[in-house]
């Protein structure tokens, strides 16, 4: 049940949903005032402001209140331009303020589901309102291009075509609560490693079938901004690409509202502001003082301070802030976000094994329920970087099984992997060189000096405000073996170095685990391994109230520190107790998780933290063993055939273990389909080689070109682990009478879906479209170009017509610079994920 027409509309103040492509196009949404006076407005304002005004108009600065989650515009006060707020997006709103943390939107992906993703948009747009924000960095719509990528969870997929579906009505979902959408990274940002620099090498043909369709939807859905990206393509920045920000973006997609840069990165003052580059962010290094210099001294005309100024006040206007008729005391219903929060958690869970229908459990027979894996116990909501919010509550799948099940059944838990170790032992630390001084060399900046034996500094042991500590001496490894050090801090930053290099630092953005301590403490690790009786040099750090992440430091706060870790002893113990946990229950699950970031991309498909090995001996000792996955995206399963089910969760929201409780207990069907494809091993997926992914000195090449994703292992035959589109469902989905149409200007299929099961089941049927024969350019043997997403109770049946796309249907000549018809005749087919289709008919192509 989709929650607005669930609880009505009017129940959380959402307004209804314009779909995209019906608008009247002298509107521009936002208030439903005309582009004509929104331009007017902008005009005449330009018209009033010195050149000292402009410039303050195009680069962020300080927010003097504290108020804007990422970026700031004083606005003019003298002209009624008020200061304009931005904040981070896309996974909730990110203020210092705690928000509806959302499942991540590659979740929102799986569930092929637009009016699910315009529910989510209202969700995050009315609270950013709500949160003072004028403009949401949101939604990211970069295409999934290697498995290995950090922000893979922050997207929409790998398909260019489910994305633009999606971001659309996420757009207008966000922007009909009165908040400026911003899609972002413009455009091919698809991996972290080296994602300031690197250089893009990208055909013109990939650029406009694979990278940029979802960034037009988002123009087409009236999105208010565009964020170029950090990277280069073709050897330019993107920030100062002409062709893609002037020449695409205005010209052929007539796109009216304005490009801010991404947080850093501009690159250039004339060159950026020629190319199209309106505002930048977060400062003015090069749209502050340079840019006023380059306006006296005639290398940039005052009309291009003008048209970009004009850009963001047209923007302004349309959203009602040069009226001062702002709804600023929109009110938010905080339980009916969690309900679209939970709603999505569960439509986007991917169920990706069933064997026996192993799932759901049936909850008059639950017995003893072994649940095993850190995640169970600590809720996963979300990945890393600015997309991080803080959530309005959080209940784990733990606590949220054992809510549900109450005396019905017989909960235990084992983490099988140990996350916070345990303080490193004074008999493992040497502060002198004599074998038996024990611990560390401690002094303050104050000039204490004194041993202590361990660092665990903790509640009560906390260190006092202001101190500044340096421990110093060896770390003595008891045995050989494989260690895990951890650096766990709260009120301060702290770090390790090892033998000399600095291995783990609390505080960074992206050097934090997204997992706290069980005491709550912000944690940094380490993987290394020791020989036995290897003495090596350490020093830590910690000191009170510095920076950690966005929040600057609290100079009052207490610093509470601890030097810990993860020996092969304490590993071997987790391990054990999970296993034999496994042995005795009636029911297992365990959960397997990685920590996706921003800013890092992952080395490998492998589950980190040894939980393959802990998969394998679980899924070994334990009767039909289920396991839940929160990853950032494609992950490796050597312990899949083990396996009784496999329920890919993503990261969830702040609703996730509830979700995922009801999903065991057969509560709510997982609606998922996978966006992405899972493959077998790095070798059989499309950016094999180095120079594909990363790059080489600076370079990548998408030499895969428009082979991107599926079409990639369909081409090649290659068989992966997980195929893009699939996914499991309770109860049982007949389709009959699949059949293609021609409709007004186009082609639909109708097919009957009904579920002769007996739970409540989810269908999402994909149509898919084959190229011509004797297509002068590679095609892809298949490409989607139309879907559903329909829950079906037990013995009902629907009648579904699904549009198909045309864009498939036609390539970008790089001869002709254009699209060319694929002339010929296409299969189509219908399928339950690309690589499960039957074909439904033929259309012809002239
Ligand atoms: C990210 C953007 C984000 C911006 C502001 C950058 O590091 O790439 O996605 O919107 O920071 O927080």
């Amino acid at each position: 049940m989709n929650i607005t027409r669930a609880l009505g509309m009017s129940a959380i103040g959402i307004a209804a949903i314009t779909m995209a492509g019906c608008d009247d196009s002298d509107h521009d949404g936002g208030d439903g005032s005309s582009n004509a006076s929104n331009s007017n407005a902008a005009t005449s304002l330009v018209s009033e402001m010195t050149t000292a005004d402009k410039i303050a108009m195009l680069h962020g600065t300080t927010d003097p209140e504290g108020l804007a989650g990422a970026g700031y515009l004083p606005g003019v006060p003298r002209l009624g331009i008020p200061e304009l707020r931005l904040t981070d997006g896309p996974l909730g709103v990110r203020t210092s303020e705690p928000a509806t943390a959302m499942p991540a939107p590659i979740g929102l992906a799986s569930t092929f589901d637009p009016q699910l993703a315009a529910d989510y948009g209202q969700v995050i747009g009315s609270e950013g309102k709500a949160h003072g924000q004028d403009v949401l960095l949101a939604p990211m719509t970069n295409i999934v291009r290697t498995p290995l990528a950090g922000r893979n969870f922050e997207t929409l997929g790998e398909d260019p075509y489910l994305a633009s579906r999606l971001v659309s009505s996420d757009v207008q979902g966000i922007q009909q609560q009165g908040l400026m959408a911003t899609v972002k990274h413009y455009v091919a940002n698809n991996q972290e490693q080296d994602r300031q620099s690197v250089n893009v090498n990208v055909s013109q043909r990939a650029l406009r079938e694979i990278y940029l369709p979802a960034f037009k939807a988002a123009v087409d859905a009236d999105v208010a901004s565009i964020m170029c990206a950090y990277n280069r393509i073709n050897g330019e920045y993107n920030c100062e690409h002409a062709a893609t920000l002037n020449t695409i973006l205005r010209d052929e997609w007539g796109y009216e509202g304005f490009v801010v840069s991404d947080w850093f990165a501009t690159h250039s003052t004339e060159a950026s502001i020629q190319a199209g580059l309106d505002l930048e962010m977060p400062n003015g290094t090069y749209y502050g003082e340079p840019l006023a210099d380059a306006v006296a001294n005639g290398t940039v005309d005052e009309s291009l301070l003008d048209r970009s100024v004009e850009r963001i006040l047209r923007q302004m206007s349309r959203f009602n802030m040069l009226d001062g008729d702002q709804d600023d005391d929109a009110e938010i219903d905080t339980e009916a976000h969690a309900e679209v929060a939970r709603e999505a958690a569960v439509a986007g869970s991917v169920l990706l094994r069933n064997e026996n229908n192993t799932l759901p459990w049936q909850a008059d027979d639950i017995g003893t329920v072994a649940v095993i894996g850190p995640t169970a116990e600590r809720l996963l909501f979300g990945g890393g970087g600015s997309s991080a919010v803080e959530p309005l509550e959080t209940v784990s799948p733990l606590e949220a099984l054992r809510n549900a099940l109450g005396d019905d059944a017989d909960i235990r838990y084992a983490p099988g992997i140990s996350l916070d170790g345990e303080p490193v032992p004074a008999s493992a630390l040497r502060a002198g060189d004599s074998e038996d001084s024990n611990g560390l060399q401690a002094m303050s900046e104050g000039g204490t000096q004194r041993i202590d034996s361990t660092i665990d500094f903790v509640g009560d042991n906390a260190l006092a405000a202001g101190s500044n500590w340096t421990w110093t001496g060896q770390l003595v490894a008891p045995e050989a073996g494989d260690y895990r050090l951890l650096i766990q801090t709260e009120g301060g930053s702290g770090t390790v170095t090892l033998d000399g290099e600095q291995v783990a630092r609390t505080g960074g953005l992206f050097s934090n685990r997204l997992l706290e301590s069980a005491d709550g403490l912000t944690v940094a690790s380490y993987e290394v391994s020791f020989e036995a009786g290897s003495a090596h040099t350490l020093e830590i750090t910690g000191e009170a109230g510095a920076s950690m992440g966005v929040n600057s430091g609290d100079p009052d706060t207490e610093l509470q520190i601890r030097f810990a870790w993860v020996s092969p002893e304490i590993r071997q113990q987790a391990f054990s107790e999970a296993e034999e946990l496994a042995g005795q229950a009636d029911h297992v699950v365990v959960f397997g998780f990685n920590e996706g970031t921003e800013g890092q991309d992952r080395d490998t498909l492998d589950l980190p933290l040894f939980q393959n090995e802990l998969l394998d001996a679980v899924t070994a000792a334990a009767d039909n063993p289920v396991v839940v996955l929160n990853t950032d995206g494609p992950i490796s399963m050597p312990w899949l055939d083990q396996t009784s089910a496999v329920l890919e969760t993503w990261y969830p929201g702040q609703e996730g273990g509830r979700a995922i409780a009801d999903m065991l207990l057969g509560n709510a069907t997982p609606g998922g389909r996978l966006p992405v494809t899972f493959p077998t091993s790095l070798d059989n997926s499309p950016t094999a080689s180095e120079r594909n992914y990363p790059g080489v000195d600076g370079q990548v090449h998408y030499d895969e070109d428009t082979l991107v994703g599926y079409r990639w292992y369909d081409y090649y035959d290659v068989q992966p682990l997980f195929a893009f589109g699939s996914g499991l469902t309770y109860g049982e989905v007949e389709y009959t009478n699949a059949q293609l149409s021609t409709t007004d200007g186009g082609y639909s299929v109708q097919v009957t879906v009904r579920n002769s099961g007996d739970h409540t089941a989810v269908a999402v049927p994909q149509v898919y479209i084959g190229s011509a024969s004797g297509t002068p350019v590679v095609m892809a043997p298949k490409q989607l170009a139309g879907f559903a997403h329909v829950s079906l109770e037990p013995g009902e049946s629907q009648d579904l017509d699904i549009p198909l796309t045309d864009q498939v249907l036609r390539y970008w000549s790089e001869d002709e610079g254009g699209w060319v018809p694929d002339s010929g005749e296409h299969e189509v087919y219908l399928g339950q994920s690309v690589s499960q289709v039957n074909s439904v008919g033929q259309l012809t192509v002239d």
